[in-house]
């Protein structure tokens, strides 16, 4: 694609331009935004660009490995990846509240990055920061009325003053289907262009109650159920994302083989969206929803029940915390 081709020629310029022969880091979060804006710096300056990616032990089955071998594999970048799972699961241990998770998570995330940092900067000589924000962010939070907060949202960003990087953002002129064109151009997997939204602070949110590693283990499992039978039906570009939903605090009676169990729901919650500022409930067909239910409760111990979330947002958000 021509004018694609050119989005990355230009970009790449700009960047050699602004870094010269300098050296830059950059949080990889999994997503896309920041994947194809590292991509784009590598494309620009190669090993010096040093990508971080925090594996908070918050993420779903094989997004660590998509990271770590896709990623790098497709790119060629240099990756440090930062297991701070023991560290967040600590910092969560007894808490319930969902705004209280998310501070815990994103306070977490800058201290584990910004430490990453350090040990980046003082290896090499490193002044640059690397960002995916994308046009639409440049404009809501210029903006200044319509910033709403419903949810406290956490990104990288916010690093102390002490730790002074300059911003290098390649994706600052692009809409989201220029990004995933540009990531497209670039190589990167469709696994990772076509990713689905994926909240920063991952499955701590996705689990009514305490995050536990238990816990952790039971979600991942379903989730991974959920997308494979909707990979399988060729659903994902037609749904926005579907979070999957642990209920750790509810328990129901159920009946398998000849035995009474008394597990959790799981909720799944398939949404369609333009933004995700608002919402409607995505109409999965009756098989795809049976084959997910069935293998559910079959395979993941502790799950008798699998329950259908139909709310629209408004009244409800996408993600349950
Ligand atoms: P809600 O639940 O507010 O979600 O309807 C709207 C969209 O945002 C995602 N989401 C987040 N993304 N950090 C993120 O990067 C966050 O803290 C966060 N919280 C929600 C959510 O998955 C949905 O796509």
């Amino acid at each position: 694609n021509w004018t694609t081709a050119s989005i990355v020629d230009e970009q790449v310029e700009r960047i050699r331009a602004q870094i010269g022969d300098g050296h830059a880091i950059c949080g990889l979060s999994g997503g896309v935004d920041s994947a194809v804006a590292a991509a784009l710096v590598q494309r620009a300056i190669g090993d010096r660009l040093t990508c971080v990616f925090v594996d908070h032990g918050l993420l779903r089955a094989g997004e660590r490995a998509q990271v770590e071998r896709d990623f790098v594999a497709a790119t060629g970048v240099k990756l440090v990846t930062v297991d701070a799972s023991e560290r967040f699961l600590s910092a969560l241990a007894g808490v319930t509240d969902p705004e209280q998770k998310r501070k815990i998570i994103g306070r977490e995330f800058i201290r584990v990055f910004e430490q990453a940092a350090r040990d980046v900067k003082a290896a090499g000589d490193v002044e640059f920061l690397v960002q995916g924000t994308l046009y639409p962010d440049v404009v809501e939070s210029g903006g200044g009325a319509g910033t709403s907060n419903i949810k406290s949202h956490h990104n990288v960003g916010g690093l102390p003053d002490d730790l002074q990087f300059t911003l290098v953002e390649p994706l600052r002129m692009l809409f989201k289907d220029e990004v995933r064109r540009v990531g497209l151009e670039l190589g990167l997997p469709e696994t990772i262009v076509h990713r689905q939204p994926f909240p920063g602070p991952g499955l701590g949110i996705r689990i009514i109650g305490e995050v536990t590693a238990e816990r952790l283990e039971i979600l991942r499992a379903a989730d991974a159920i959920a997308r494979e039978e909707m990979s399988a039906a060729e659903l994902d570009s037609d749904i926005w994302q579907c979070p999957v939903v642990l209920l750790a605090n509810v328990r129901s009676v159920g009946v398998q083989g000849d035995s009474r169990t008394y597990g959790h729901p799981v909720v799944l919650r398939p949404v369609s969206s333009e933004d995700a500022m608002t919402a409607d409930w995505a109409r999965l067909p009756y098989d795809v929803l049976e084959r997910i239910s069935t293998r559910i409760t079959n395979e993941v111990a502790d799950v008798n029940r699998v329950v259908l979330d139909v709310t629209s947002k408004p009244p409800g958000t996408i993600e349950w915390e």
